[in-house]
C-alpha cells in the first residue's frame, strides 16, 4: 500500500482534479484505491456524489468529520475503516473494465473547525506539543490500523493551506505530489512549499523523539516529491513557450522533479468539477487526446510509485 499526499497550499491548481482522475484511472486498471477528501470545500466528494446523495446518505453517517468527532483526549474511539464509502456510479464504470475498486472518505464543510478545536484543546493542556502531535499523527495511525482494507494506493487530497489536515496528510504519506500551474506565481510557490514540507517533517521528527509512536509510511524518510503540471495550454502539440519556460526553471533552478506528462487545459473536459459523479478519466473516449495523456500520466505514476497491496506499515 502506498500513501501519497496531493499537496499545494496554492488554491485552484488542480489538486482535486488530479486526485479524482488518477484515482479513477488506477482503479480502471484493476487497482484498489482509497481517496481521502481532507478539504472542507468537499470538491473531491462532489466528484463522486450528487448533492442530494451526499446530504441524505453520506453526511450523517460517514465522513472524515464524523471520525474526528469520535476523538477523546486526542485519540479516535472509532476505526477510520467505518467511514469508508464506495461511490456507486464510478465503480460501475470501473468494473466494466475489471476488478478494480475506488473507495472514498468523504469530507464535510465543518472540518474547517478542526484547527480551532486543536487550538482550544492546546490552550487547556499543560503539554501543547503533545496535543498537536496526537492530531498530526492520527491519520497515519488510522491508515496503518489492521482493520483497514488492503489498498494498492491511498491518495490524500489536501486543502489549499498548511493547517492540521495537510500536516496529518504529510505525516501519513510516503510520497508527495504537488500539482501546479506552469506560471510565475505557482513556481515561486513550489519552492516555498518544498521547504515548508521539509521543515515540517523535521519538526515532526523532533516530536516523535519526544513522544514516541509509529512512523510507518516513511514519515522521516520522505519518498518521492514530484510536481505535476496542470492546465497547460498547448500550441502545435507542445506546451506554450511561456509554460515551458517555467517548467524548465523548476527543473533546472529549483531542482524539483516533475511528471513528464502534463495535464492540458481543457474546460470541456475538466472545467466543471462535480458536474458528473463519474470523473472524466472514466468517460473519455479512446479517441480523445486527453484520454491518451491521462493514460500516459498513469503509466508514469505506476512506474514512479510501485505498490504492493498490504498494510501501510509493510510498505
Ligand atoms: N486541466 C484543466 N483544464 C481546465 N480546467 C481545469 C483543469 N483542471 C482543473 N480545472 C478546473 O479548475 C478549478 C480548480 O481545480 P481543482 O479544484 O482541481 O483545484 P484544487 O487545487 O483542488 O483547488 P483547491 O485549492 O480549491 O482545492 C476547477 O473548477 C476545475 O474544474
Ligand atoms: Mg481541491
Amino acid at each position: 500500500m502506498r500513501v501519497i499526499a496531493v499537496v499545494n497550499y496554492k488554491g485552484g491548481v488542480g489538486k482535486t482534479t488530479f486526485t479524482a482522475n488518477i484515482g479513477a484511472e488506477l482503479a480502471r486498471r484493476g487497482k484498489h484505491v482509497l481517496l481521502v477528501d481532507l478539504d472542507p470545500q468537499c470538491s473531491l466528494t462532489q466528484c463522486f456524489y450528487t448533492a442530494d446523495d451526499y446530504q441524505y446518505r453520506i453526511r450523517e453517517n460517514r465522513t472524515l468529520k464524523l471520525w474526528f468527532d469520535t476523538f477523546v483526549d486526542g485519540l479516535p474511539r472509532a476505526s477510520l475503516a467505518n467511514f469508508i464509502v464506495t461511490p456507486r456510479e464510478a465503480n460501475a464504470a470501473i468494473q466494466q473494465h475489471g476488478a478494480g475498486r475506488l473507495d472514498l472518505i468523504a469530507s464535510d464543510v465543518l472540518l474547517f473547525q478542526l484547527d480551532l478545536d486543536a487550538a482550544r484543546a492546546a490552550a487547556h493542556s499543560s503539554d501543547v506539543d503533545r496535543v498537536l502531535f496526537l492530531r498530526r499523527r492520527a491519520l497515519l495511525d488510522a491508515l496503518s490500523a489492521t482493520d483497514m482494507p488492503a489498498y494498492d494506493y491511498i491518495l490524500l487530497d489536501c486543502p489549499p493551506n498548511f493547517g492540521l489536515l495537510t500536516q496529518a496528510a504529510l505525516v501519513a504519506c510516503r510520497d508527495v505530489i504537488m500539482p501546479a500551474k506552469a506560471d510565475y506565481l505557482s513556481t515561486v510557490g513550489l519552492d516555498t512549499l518544498f521547504f515548508s514540507i521539509h521543515g515540517f517533517r523535521e519538526d515532526y521528527a523532533t516530536m516523535v523523539k519526544k513522544y514516541g509512536g509509529k512512523h510507518a509510511g516513511g514519515a522521516f524518510n520522505p519518498g518521492e516529491y514530484l510536481v505535476v503540471y496542470t492546465m497547460v495550454r498547448f500550441r502545435f502539440q507542445r506546451p506554450e513557450a511561456g509554460h515551458q519556460y517555467y517548467m524548465d526553471q523548476v527543473k533546472n533552478v529549483l531542482k524539483l522533479d516533475a511528471f513528464q506528462t502534463v495535464i492540458r487545459q481543457s474546460d470541456a473536459t475538466f472545467g466543471n468539477i462535480g458536474a458528473s459523479v463519474i470523473p472524466p478519466a472514466l468517460r473519455l473516449k479512446p479517441s480523445d487526446q486527453i484520454h491518451e495523456e491521462l493514460r500516459a500520466l498513469t503509466d508514469e505514476f505506476l512506474a514512479k510509485f510501485p505498490s504492493t497491496k498490504g498494510s501501510v506499515a509493510a510498505a
